[in-house]
């Protein structure tokens, strides 16, 4: 083996060792740059004589190309090694089993909304929504409820900035609803002619001051207002009743419509109901308050009380959904737990 020879070995050798294209760049240095052996031996070239310097030169030349070639074998080498790691270190193990996304679902006090409504809406009331922040006269004063009512003290009502407060119960609607319908149909008023009927439902979130078991600052009541000229008790029940049994799938409930007071009907009733079957049988149990709305009320609908006549429902969808399902503590359905909501799937 001559020195050329031996040096292209070398190289190789050299080259081969080279871990990291750092190494690499290194080790070529050593050989091709400037100051490297190769390069060196060409200087040496120009202290020869022609003939010599012929022979000699085309040798280092073609050391030069081994030692070229043997480097960018390595470098390609290099390279193909470091795409394999990556490939390797992000390979995806394609039979893993998949991540589900949790699936959501309505909360079971929106799934009763949406019966309610459904029922309603069959027996030809609309569905009103109206503000949550609410102002003295929708509230109470329109609804005739004197100053001094009990339902104003500062127990159970939360009073917001500017006079405003938290509605205590969806009854403004009925108000609401029922002026709009009169602007609506100011016109055939002032001729006299019959007014179409006003029969509504309102759904929605109601507050009061009061935390327990049965009783959240935030419950959903839904009011049921329907006014005509020859609109009687005798609708409610018939309205209320057949709303029931169709609510709870079951013909096996009886309804009790028990005499009590509400500033805004009169006369007023609270109403019970009682399943005949079932874990519940037999206990009476207040789903709504109800009654004739009060000639004062229908005034202030802007409605003559002379000939208007009808009745208002309010009744509480969160115990409905507590009956439904039989569920005891009205805060669960507050407390976001989805291990207990992801229950009424
Ligand atoms: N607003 C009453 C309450 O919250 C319920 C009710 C509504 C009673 C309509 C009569 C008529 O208790």
């Amino acid at each position: 083996m001559n020195d050329l020879e031996a040096l292209v070995a070398e190289a190789h050798a050299r080259f081969a060792q080279a871990l990291h294209p750092a190494d690499l760049e290194n080790a070529k240095a050593a050989y091709l740059g400037k100051a490297g052996r190769l390069t060196a031996l060409m200087k040496d070239l120009a202290s020869m004589d022609v003939e010599l310097r012929k022979t000699r030169g085309a040798d280092i030349n073609r050391a030069k190309q081994a030692i070229e070639a043997a480097l960018n074998a390595r470098r390609q080498a290099m390279a193909d090694a470091e795409l394999d790691a990556q490939l390797r270190a992000e390979a995806l193990d394609v039979t893993l089993p998949g991540r589900r996304r949790g699936q959501g679902s309505l909360h079971p006090v929106s799934r009763t909304l949406e019966r309610i409504e459904g029922i309603f809406r069959s027996m030809g009331f609309d569905v009103a929504e109206g503000p949550e922040i609410e102002t003295d006269w929708f509230n109470f004063t329109a609804l005739n409820t004197p100053a001094d009512h009990p339902a104003r003290s500062m127990h159970d009502t939360f009073y917001v900035e500017g006079g405003h407060l938290l509605r205590t119960h969806t009854s403004p609607m009925q108000i609401r609803h029922a002026v709009a319908h009169v602007k609506r149909y100011r016109d055939v008023l002032d001729a006299g002619e019959g007014m179409p009927e006003i029969r509504v439902i309102a759904p929605g979130r109601t507050y009061r001051v009061d935390s327990d078991a049965t009783h959240s600052p935030m419950f959903h009541q839904c009011e049921g207002l329907w006014i005509g000229e020859r609109v009687s008790f005798k609708d409610l029940k018939v309205v209320f009743t057949g709303f029931c049994h169709t609510f709870f799938e079951s013909r096996d409930i009886a309804l009790r419509f028990r005499p009590s007071f509400f500033p805004f009907t009169e006369p007023s009733a609270e109403i019970d109901i009682q399943f005949g079957h079932g874990p519940l049988a037999g206990r009476w149990l207040e789903v709504a308050g109800s009654g004739q709305v009060h000639p004062n009320v229908v005034r202030n609908m802007g409605l003559d009380p002379e000939r208007y006549i009808g009745f208002a429902f309010g009744m509480g969808p969160d115990r409905l959904t507590m009956l439904r399902y039989g569920v005891n503590d009205l805060r669960l359905f507050f407390d976001g737990d989805v291990r207990f909501l992801s229950q009424f799937q």
